[in-house]
């Protein structure tokens, strides 16, 4: 699969923004009609949500995904039964609550791909995984979700609504504690899980420095991708979570190291222990590279 890095919302109520998503070089357009799309758009932004997807040409570079609304309200199965006939490559679930829920729009997904001669399974999902204070006590267990599921994202607004926590972010701008256990539940989850990791958004779209340095943290944590809410932003994630030149070439030296040496378990490279994490690290960052 293609590599995701950049997710980018649009709100699919806003013919406007859907059309400048073409020309936008995010891996995933995740159109949105949930917290974005107020409850009178909700009709009209599934309709030109299908219109989208039905009208895309075969060989378009992004993938399109839909931001369904949650499964406990029934506009959730408006959206799939008026958009998944348009074939989008996935689903973001909001305010997942566990794997169940992955597993029950999987099942509801099914039926459609069933109807409409999609390949069974190849419709996936992302659930938002800490949107609620219960789900954060289930997010160890995503790996039974099954083959759907294509990473862990999270966010801090929903949640901080359901504590009443009157911020999130510290004055230097870092997360408050309780919500970097979140992200950090949501890194190690998924990676429990064997599937990505994809950063919340950084909402301040004007500062550049900003999303840079939190893309360059996330990247350095084992997040792969981020998600995105302005265009301005996806070419800043696409680079910072693409391996540089610089990395691929040191994890080409390790990964011939260890072939120089088979059955050796501990090496020196550059007066530098290099063990078997080390070699899992390379061997990760040169499939990123190739994807
Ligand atoms: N997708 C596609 N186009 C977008 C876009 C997006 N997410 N965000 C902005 N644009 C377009 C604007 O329409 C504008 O087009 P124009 O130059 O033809 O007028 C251009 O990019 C520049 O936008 P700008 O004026 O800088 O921003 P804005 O004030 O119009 O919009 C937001 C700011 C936050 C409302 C907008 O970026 C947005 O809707 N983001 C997505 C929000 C969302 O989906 N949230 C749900 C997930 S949290
Ligand atoms: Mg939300």
């Amino acid at each position: 699969m293609a590599a995701m890095r950049s997710f980018l919302f649009i709100p699919a109520d806003s013919e406007k923004k859907l059309a400048k998503g073409d020309a936008i070089p995010a891996d995933v357009l995740i159109l949105d009609l949930e917290d974005a799309v107020a409850p009178e758009n909700k009709a009209r932004a599934r309709q030109l949500a299908y219109e989208y997807l039905r009208d895309r040409p075969d060989n378009r570079p992004q993938q399109i995904w839909i931001r369904i609304n949650t499964l406990d309200n029934p506009a959730a199965g408006s959206d799939l039964a008026a958009v998944l006939p348009a074939r989008p490559d996935g689903v973001v679930l909001p305010k997942a609550r566990s794997a169940d829920d992955v597993i029950l729009l999987g099942n509801r997904i099914g039926t459609y791909e069933a109807e409409h001669e999609i390949e069974a399974n190849s419709t996936r999902i992302l659930p938002v995984a800490t949107e609620t204070a219960a789900s954060l006590f289930t997010i160890g267990d995503y790996r039974r979700a099954g083959p759907r599921l294509a990473g862990l994202t999270w966010g801090a607004e929903d949640l901080s609504a359901a504590v009443a926590a009157t911020t999130n972010k510290e004055e230097s701008g870092r997360w408050t504690a309780p919500f970097e256990l979140a992200r950090s539940l949501c890194l190690f989850g998924a990676h429990a899980a064997g599937v990505q990791a994809v950063d919340t958004l950084f909402s301040d779209f004007r500062d550049d420095g900003g999303l840079r340095a939190s893309c360059e943290e996330a990247r350095r944590d084992g997040f792969s991708g981020k998600l995105a809410i302005h265009p301005s932003q996806v070419e800043i994630i696409n680079q910072a979570f693409t391996p540089s030149e610089e990395e691929v070439e040191q994890a080409r030296r390790i990964v011939a190291l260890f072939e120089a040496n088979p059955g050796v378990g501990v090496l020196s490279l550059d007066g530098r222990m290099v063990d078997l994490p080390h070699l899992t690290q390379a061997q990760k960052i040169l499939a990123a590279a190739e994807e």
